[in-house]
């Protein structure tokens, strides 16, 4: 279901020139400095700097991206990206809801849930709230096929979401900021 495992090559020797189906060209920049470090696992950190060039964040599609490039474990990418304090997992809004519009969230409506909240909260992918609260950003699969739509609130997965729940959630953090201003 992930995006970057269905580009997967059939040979080993070749197996992290893999390309993103999403056809951002950001990826195979991303490409040429994993090659450049010959798909050295030691080489993470310069590779995951690199990213945060190309991408201004490391959004979770970017690391999963990278944890399969180098053949990690995405748990150990996470790692090292939440440790090291040069490394930031979000754009500017004090919160984030990343929404899963991999294969099986986007047949379980994902994209009607952003159409929805375009239309509600006027936000759209990759924008935050005009009060800087909440950023909204998407992922290519999660690894939580099973409970499609997932979204993430906060670093929390949550699964069979819809345009309402995450209307109300988005709806929570910017009131809440209301409250404390
Ligand atoms: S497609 Fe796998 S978690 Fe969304």
């Amino acid at each position: 279901m992930n995006s970057a495992s269905a580009a997967q090559p059939k040979n080993s020797k070749t197996a992290s020139s893999a390309t993103h189906a999403s056809g951002d060209k950001r990826f195979k920049m991303l490409d040429a400095t994993i090659k450049r470090y010959q798909y050295q696992q030691d080489a993470l950190i310069e590779i995951l700097h690199k990213a945060q060039e190309l991408f201004g964040y490391l959004e979770t599609d970017v690391l999963i991206y990278v944890a399969q490039s180098l053949k990690l474990p995405p748990s150990r990418v996470y790692g090292v990206a939440t440790f090291y304090h040069l490394f930031s997992l979000a754009p500017s809004g004090a919160h984030s809801c990343v929404i899963c519009t991999g294969t099986a969230c986007y047949v379980k409506g994902a994209q009607a849930i952003l159409t929805e909240l375009e239309k509600s909260d006027n936000i759209r992918a990759g924008e935050t709230t005009p009060d800087g609260q909440v950023s909204l950003l998407t992922a290519r699969c999660l690894g939580a096929c099973g409970i499609a739509p997932a979204v993430v609130f906060d670093g929390a997965v949550l699964g069979n979401q819809t345009a309402e729940s995450v209307h109300e959630w988005i709806h929570h953090c910017t009131a809440e900021s209301t409250k404390e201003g």
